[in-house]
Formats: C-alpha cells, structure tokens, sequence
C-alpha cells in the first residue's frame, strides 16, 4: 500500500505536456499543478476556505520553519498539520534540506547532517535525513521530502558529484528511517546542477530506490532560464512515467508552462504570495505594481480578464490605496489574485493539453503576457 499514487491521464500531441491525477490521503488533485507556499501552517493572509475557493487542492509547507516554531511535538499533539491548521486538502512539506542551506549561517555539512545557527537566534541546531523524516512524521503531511543538499549556481563538477553522491546516501537514509510509508509518501529529489552526466547519476541512484514520486531540485537557483529548460529537457526523460514529476521552488508564470512542456506535474514557489505583500500582480497582460502613482485614479480591476473575488468587487485605485496606507485588506486582496491567477493558469494548462495545444497557448500566453519568445 502506497499513500500517493499518480495516473498520467494522456500527454498534449503538441508537446508532450502531461496530463495526470495525484491522489494522496486527503484527496486527489489533477497535473499540472500549482501549490500555493504556506511556509508557517498558513499560505499568509488566506484563510483555508478561500484556498479551497481560488480551486487549490495542495498546498506546500515547511520542516524547518516548523520545527523552529512551534514545534513539530505541537503540531503533532494538535492532531497533525491538517488538523492544526484546519486545511483538510493534500499538504506537501519541504524537508528542511533547503531551507537550512538558505536561510541559516554557518553551517557545515558532515555525512550525518547539517551543523548550523538557527535564522532566529542563533542557537546551534543539527538536521540530518533521520531528523527530517521524523519531523515530518510527526506533522504528518501527505508527501514528504527527502533531505537532500541544494548547491549554489554555479558549482564545480567536482564539488557537485560528491554532493550528489552525498544526496544519494541521505535518500536511502530517509528510506529507512521513514516510519509511516502507508499514510505518507516520500519523495525522491534529483540533483546535479546543469551537468548532465551527474543529473543522470542521480537519477539513476534514486529510480532505483522506487520512491512514489521524484523532485526536480537544485533548479530556480540562480542560473539563466535557458539552462533551467535544458535540465528539464534531459532529466525529465530519465524518470519513470508512472510516477509524479515536482519541480521545486519555481512559480513564475512563463516558466510553469515552460516546465510543463518538459514534463513536470507540480511546482510551489512564494513569488506569487511574497510579490502580492508589495503590491505587484500577475495578469493576463504582464506584471501590475499597483502601488504605483499611475494607479490613483485607476477604476478598473487589476486585470479584466480575471474572475476572482478581487476583480469582480475592487479597483486598482482602492486597492492601491488599501497598500499605500498598510492596510491589512490590501494585501489580502492581491494574494487572492495572484494565487488565482496562477491556479487558474494551471486549469488552462491542463485544458490545453487535453486538447493537444499548448504549444498554441503558449505562444499566445507568451505574446500577451509580453514575455519573449525565444
Ligand atoms: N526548494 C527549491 N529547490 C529545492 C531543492 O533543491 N531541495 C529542496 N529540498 N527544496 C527546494
Ligand atoms: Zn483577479
């Protein structure tokens, strides 16, 4: 018995693009897909009921953040994460891998674990992969993620393949010390930077291991958007058919359907919700920063060609206003927005490819989003 099982439904004529269901303990969802971030047991501002509204059947949240506050003991103690939080959709969780290396000082990496100061106050705090399954047990969420290490952009050769190696040990680590493969199901996450002999290695290592689905890491770290694409394009290939493909921390409209086309199922990232607390949009034509001075007597919604609950009812002017004077509603209002914008992206994605044309939609997506095409 596994907790989370895919069926790829069919793939676009046009580009491969995948059609699929994910379904896991608290319910199934259909792919591509996008996972709103809730770093701290809240997607910030949302309440779980407008989650479901804007259509999100998955959200992300985070080890790290949750161990540090309140505790992964709290969080279990509450009845697990769902409980917790009152989401009683699917919940994915990053392992800390991540995290530790981007926002903590200091840390030193030894084959048991990660040695670094907490981002808070500076305590000394250790994670290893027995560490991270356990935290998660513990919270209880629906995919877990192995601790894996995510090298900075660039990195040598040399320096990436003992890290890949490195990675791969910790996986099978996470294998073994995973206590509720029945209810929770474990991730695999490729790395190997933009080197495809060591993307392959990995690959190769963690197939092996037969996780019930397998993350794309170490991407969305810097490099150029034409490198992002060709890892995709040969390190899709390597991973089996019959299983989800989850490219992380990466949330930018153009690059959610560029990854589709190369095969990949889900995607989180924070840019819609981080960009919305700053007053900026995504619509249908480009990026809104609805802060500013042009918008003050701007009457019409932030996009026309969007239905959510803030362009049906508010102005950029108001809106602009609400952001200007910090108050709370503002920035409740755009992150309802980008999150639809995004969700809703993802439910046009999956139309195209039932109907064998995404590569129609991109281009015209692309043309009116004003992103260049290559
Ligand atoms: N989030 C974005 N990229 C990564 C990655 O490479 N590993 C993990 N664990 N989380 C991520
Ligand atoms: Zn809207």
């Amino acid at each position: 018995m596994t907790a989370v099982s895919y069926e790829l439904i069919k793939t676009c004529k046009q580009t491969g693009a995948r059609l699929g269901r994910v379904t896991t303990p608290h319910g199934s969802f259909e792919t591509p897909v996008f996972m709103p971030v809730g770093t701290l047991a809240t997607v910030k501002t949302m309440a779980p009921e407008e989650l479901k509204d804007i259509g999100a059947n998955i959200i992300l949240s985070n080890t790290y953040h949750l161990w540090l506050r309140p505790g992964e003991d709290i969080v279990e103690e509450a009845g697990g994460l769902h409980q917790f939080m009152n989401w009683d959709g699917s919940i994915l969780t990053d392992s800390g891998g991540f995290q530790v290396f981007s926002l903590s000082d200091m840390r030193e990496i030894k084959e048991e674990g990660v040695h670094f100061r907490n981002h808070i106050n500076g305590e000394k705090l250790f994670l290893s992969p027995e560490g991270a399954m356990q935290i998660q047990n513990s919270l209880g969420s629906d995919i877990m993620m192995a601790f894996d290490e995510c090298p900075p952009y660039p990195a040598s050769h040399e320096y990436m393949k003992s890290s890949v190696e490195r990675t791969s040990r910790w996986a099978e680590r996470c294998l073994e010390a995973h206590q509720k493969p029945d209810q929770q199901g474990l991730f695999g996450i490729i790395q190997g930077g933009e080197y495809e002999d060591l993307r392959k290695q990995s690959a190769r290592d963690l197939v092996s291991m037969d996780f019930p689905g397998y993350a794309i890491g170490g991407l969305s770290v810097g490099e150029p958007k034409d490198v992002m694409n060709r890892v995709l394009e040969f390190t899709s290939p390597l991973l089996p058919q019959n299983k989800p493909r989850y490219l992380m921390g990466v949330g930018s409209p153009d690059s959610l359907v560029d990854g589709a086309i190369r095969g990949v199922d889900m995607f989180d990232c924070v840019l819609p919700t981080r960009i919305a607390r700053n007053g900026t949009c995504m619509t249908s034509n480009g990026r809104v920063v609805v802060r500013n001075a042009k918008f003050a007597r701007d009457f019409t919604p932030l996009d026309e060609n969007c239905d959510c609950y803030t362009c049906r009812n508010y102005t950029k002017a108001y809106i602009r206003h609400l952001i200007k004077t910090n108050e709370t509603l503002g920035i409740r209002l755009t992150t309802y927005h980008n999150l639809y914008f995004l969700v809703k992206l993802m439910e046009n994605v999956r139309e195209a490819i039932k109907e064998d044309r995404l590569g129609d939609f991109r281009d015209q997506f692309f043309d009116q989003y004003g992103f260049n095409k290559p």
